[in-house]
């Protein structure tokens, strides 16, 4: 099928700027034997269905073998930069970085302290992440009074018809992926489906939610490395009643036609945030690729303009083999795709845009290789779905995988 996307590279005149920090952050990743994971546990969620316990991935403990909860090693974006890096200590940093900085106008002692400052803060922040958010968790349950309480249980009503008539078709029997792939009509991108997902009163309401969020007094914490605006939504009460039938039921069907090859019969967690992008907050996001086997990414509005998606190819493929294509936001649809796809948003030139976004995880197969490292994974105990490894595969995961 042909996808519907425009081609990205064709534009050069317009992103020449962007495809040579793609380039550039792209290779510095490969060429820095990338050593570490990114880390991303959430919060303590119960539910019957899940398996008992869910496992959280370090910052690299891999190279060695052994967990280290105090190894500092790890990958991080400098997003000023446009640049991955990995960090193990200060003199590694500066032999491997230092030069390639220079060339990005980080020519002082004084901006190559505060790329290092930076660095450190994350490391302190990824190392006490699990505590502080069960902690903001806490007190969000304690004092927020939520605008919409009906938003946090997942109603059908929510859901647009056409998004139902396609989970419809996913549930039958003799449902096939080319059955599937002729009533989703649009490959946005090789491998990316778009469709509606929600009604548009509900994303207005979600907003609303959120903004009300927003301006209350409860803690906040960052959505992910890369987008420094938006809402963890495991620790506003989403999860349970919302995030996991939706994934369960709903989204886990479709996956398991779409990507077998990417464990989409196996999603047994997730990590649902919303990001924002707004003139004087963060304008855009750099290409990268997601802690997921599967993410889907739907746009909730506001008015905006820009703002595009563009998707390379998988990781592994070097950008010079790769053409990408640019995709367009419409509100209440979502875009469906592989976690290891490279993609990135373009800056919006215009007002703000609201993405919730569902990274979701197959035990099953990260638990064989890290996703984020290719490595075989170390793991020590996290909260809730944490990294979205299991300690125990076989037994929990096969329970899943069986139900789909
Ligand atoms: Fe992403």
């Amino acid at each position: 099928k042909k996808h519907t996307g425009k081609n990205w590279i064709s534009l050069a005149g317009r992103f020449s700027f962007r495809v040579q920090s793609i380039v550039i952050a792209f290779n510095t990743l490969h060429a820095s034997n990338v050593s570490g994971c990114l880390f991303q546990p959430c919060d303590k969620l119960t539910h019957s269905l899940c398996p008992p316990s869910y496992w959280v991935r370090w910052p690299a403990p891999c190279r060695q073998g052994k967990t280290n909860i105090n190894s500092d090693s790890s990958v991080f974006l400098l997003k000023k930069y446009k640049l991955h890096v990995r960090f193990v200590s200060e003199q590694q940093f500066r032999l491997d970085y230092e030069p390639l900085l220079r060339t990005l106008s980080c020519d002082t002692e004084q901006q190559f302290t505060e790329v290092l400052n930076e660095i450190l803060q994350e490391v302190d922040r990824r190392r006490r992440f699990s505590a502080t958010s069960a902690e903001r968790s806490a007190v969000i349950k304690d004092i927020y009074q939520p605008l919409h309480p009906q938003l946090y249980c997942l109603q059908e009503s929510y859901l647009a018809p056409k998004f139902k008539k396609i989970i419809e078709y996913c549930q039958r029997s003799d449902a096939s992926q080319q059955g599937l792939l002729d009533l989703l009509e649009e490959e946005a991108a090789p491998r990316v489906y778009r469709f509606p997902v929600f009604e548009r009163g509900f994303c207005e309401q979600l907003m609303e939610e959120l903004e009300n969020f927003e301006q209350s007094s409860a803690p906040k914490g960052r959505p992910n490395t890369m987008n420094h605006y938006g809402i963890l939504l495991n620790e506003l009460g989403f999860d349970e009643g919302f995030f996991t039938p939706l994934r369960e039921q709903y989204l886990r069907p479709l996956t398991s036609l779409l990507y077998p090859d990417w464990g989409g019969r196996c999603l047994d967690s997730h990590k649902a945030f919303v990001v924002k992008y707004d003139m004087n907050e963060d304008l855009d996001l750099s290409y990268h690729y997601d802690n997921a086997e599967v993410t889907l990414n739907v746009s909730l509005g506001k008015d905006f303009t820009d703002g595009n998606l563009y998707f390379g190819d998988i990781r592994q493929i070097p950008l010079c083999e790769t053409e990408c294509v640019e995709v367009e936001h419409r509100m209440t649809e979502g875009l469906l795709h592989r976690g290891q796809h490279m993609h990135g948003a373009l800056p919006i030139s215009s007002g703000q845009r609201w993405n919730l976004i569902i990274w979701m995880r197959a035990s099953q197969e990260r638990n064989k290789l890290c996703p984020m490292c290719d490595r075989k994974p170390t793991l020590v105990e996290g909260m809730g779905f944490a990294d979205g490894f299991t300690k125990h595969s076989d037994a929990s995961t096969l329970v899943s995988c069986v139900l789909t």
